[in-house]
């Protein structure tokens, strides 16, 4: 595992683990095997309702504080100024931590038109030192191109679905273009009928690879950051194990035929869908 450098001038981890649906006792135990297996890099957000658990298996892991990076999430509800910065600590307080590393404004809701104004709020939190670096979840050309004009501060970070059948092309170009690193939800699909598909199932045979190794070696080999959910130890090593091999540009191209127009797992569209 090697580090990809942010527009604001620090590092974070080219992989990471995904939490949701890793809450109590269970989900600390999870989340204390995937540190513990290497993962450097941990997502949760207020509405995941486990950032206490995060917090829980960070201690329990033994593993220095300053050794992970840590991601979370200010959900829709609380997009105004003063909210958003009593969400963010309220965060901190259920975590045991004094910052976060990453936070991330959770959806663009674009017709709410709030997300300048939590922008904003972000921006003042790293001020504050609360966060390390801030970006957006789930932000199309246009919010981005708002949010510079507004406050003339880009994201670090573009957290977006993307996954073999829904590719993102246009956007991780845009990301690019902005030097914003594109990181991927739902890296798997949620583990839906991608896993079967039979183009990835002939690749895993030929590089000797199971089809979620090749799906995250694809993602790597595209310059995004996969952070895949696993309750399960061994699937937390297997997702890992993605940098002694490399597909080929011809193999890229077969994976990245597989994008679909309407390929996202629960057709949650930016630009109509909200989240609160
Ligand atoms: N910003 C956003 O709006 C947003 C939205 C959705 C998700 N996220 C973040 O992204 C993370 C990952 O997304 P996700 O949890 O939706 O989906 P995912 O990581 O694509 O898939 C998780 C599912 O795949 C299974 N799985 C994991 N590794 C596997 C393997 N090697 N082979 C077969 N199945 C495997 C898991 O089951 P087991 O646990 O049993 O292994 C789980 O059911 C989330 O946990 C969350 O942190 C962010």
């Amino acid at each position: 595992m090697s580090m990809y450098k942010l527009n604001d001038g620090r590092n974070i981890p080219n992989f990471g683990f995904g939490t949701y649906k890793l809450n109590g006792h269970a989900g600390v135990q999870s989340i204390v095997s995937a540190i513990n297996n290497g993962y450097k890099m941990l997502d949760t957000a207020y509405n995941y309702e486990n950032e206490g658990t995060v917090g829980k298996a960070i201690e329990e892991s033994g593993v220095n504080r300053d050794e992970l990076t840590i991601t979370s999430k200010l959900p829709g509800r609380y997009y105004a100024h003063q909210d958003a910065i009593t969400a963010l600590q309220e965060s901190l307080y259920r975590a045991h931590l004094d910052h976060f590393d990453l936070y991330l404004l959770h959806w663009p809701n674009p017709k709410r038109g709030m997300y300048v104004e939590a922008w904003q709020a972000l921006i003042d939190a790293q001020k504050f030192g609360l966060v390390k670096s801030i970006g957006v979840c789930n932000f199309l050309p246009e919010h981005l191109d708002k949010l510079k004009a507004e406050t003339g501060i880009l994201p670090a970070i573009n957290q977006i679905e993307l996954h073999p059948y829904f590719n993102q092309a246009p956007m991780r170009k845009y990301d690019h273009d902005n030097g914003i690193v594109t990181m991927d939800w739902s890296p798997l699909g949620r583990a839906s009928s991608v896993l079967k598909d039979p183009v990835l199932i002939e690749l895993g045979k030929k590089y000797h690879k199971t089809v979620g190794q090749i799906i995250f070696r694809w993602e790597h080999q595209l310059d995004t950051i996969p952070i895949p959910k696993s309750a399960s130890p061994v699937r937390q090593r297997e997702n890992l194990d993605i940098f002694d091999f490399e597909i080929s540009s011809d193999d890229m191209k077969k994976i990245n035929d597989l994008t679909k127009p309407d390929g996202r797992t629960n057709d949650q569209d930016p630009a109509v869908y909200e989240e609160f």
